[in-house]
């Protein structure tokens, strides 16, 4: 038996980083997502780099009707699920998805209901294992509406819970969930946005996810320093709060 560690959303920034974090380790990988030649790139500078295996499978997050078939055509014979990282997310826009519903539910559906649907299933294939872990990127955006983003951050939230939920079930399982509030980093989906700051690395972060999972952690705000950051947003009366324009 071989065990492996499915990537969702392989092609993210943050992904590529805790892809390099789990080869370095050994581990077998599966990348999925939506940009096979992208996927293949990648699988081939892992294989060479860190001589491990590593599959490509195609994934719509949004395709919720071919999940079922996804989770079934995932593993080869005699391959174990040893964990999960999904890393999947879409930032959207928050004024375009507050006037159209379309891009409301993108956000909606890329962020919360795409994820917490196939991590559903992908938590019955590991369940007779009574191990490994699945690992869920949520987002700091999750931890207080704000005016500027409030359909992603509540779906990023919703996230938050659900994996807190998922952690508090699948304890008895012998199975670890690990929520990560990544703070601002340098990917795609923050290339050019204006207000950034403390900007963290993608490879920094990645390796930041396997030492909190390596740590037994149950979430973790990357970098770190990021919990004190929130901890102060959080505690701002919303009275003054909804006059910051944030
Ligand atoms: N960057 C930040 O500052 C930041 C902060 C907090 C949280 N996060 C979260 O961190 C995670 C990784 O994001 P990132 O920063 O690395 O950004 P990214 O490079 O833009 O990655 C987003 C990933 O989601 C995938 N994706 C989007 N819609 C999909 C769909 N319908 N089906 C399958 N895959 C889909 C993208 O695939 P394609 O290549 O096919 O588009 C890409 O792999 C996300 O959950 C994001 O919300 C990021």
């Amino acid at each position: 038996m071989s065990e492996t560690v499915l990537i969702l959303g392989a092609t993210s920034g943050i992904a590529r980083g805790a892809a390099i974090a789990l080869a370095q380790r050994g581990r077998n990988l599966i990348l999925a997502g939506r940009d096979e030649e992208e996927l293949q790139r990648i699988a081939s500078d892992l294989t060479i780099r860190y001589n491990i295996s590593v599959h490509v499978r195609l994934l719509d997050i949004s395709a919720l009707n071919e999940h079922e078939e996804f989770v079934a055509s995932l593993l080869h014979t005699g391959e174990i699920l040893a964990g999960v990282l999904c890393a999947i997310g879409y930032l959207g826009e928050q004024e375009t998805a507050f006037t159209d519903p379309n891009e409301a539910s993108r956000i909606m559906t890329q962020n919360y209901t795409g994820p917490v649907l196939l991590l559903d299933r992908l938590a019955q294939l590991m369940i007779p294992n009574r191990a490994g872990f699945i690992i869920g990127i949520a987002s700091v955006a999750g931890d207080r509406g704000r005016q500027s983003n409030f359909i992603y951050g509540s779906a990023k939230g919703g996230f938050g819970l659900y994996l807190q939920g998922l952690r508090n079930r699948l304890f008895r399982e012998g199975i670890q969930v690990l929520t990560v509030k990544p703070g601002f980093v340098d990917t795609a989906m923050t290339y050019g946005m204006p207000g950034m700051f403390l900007v963290a690395q993608p490879e920094v972060v990645g390796e930041g996810i396997l030492r909190a999972l390596e740590k037994g952690k149950d979430a973790v705000y990357l970098p770190g320093f990021w919990r004190y950051i929130m901890l102060i947003i959080r505690s701002i009366p919303e009275k003054i709060f909804k006059r910051l324009g944030l």
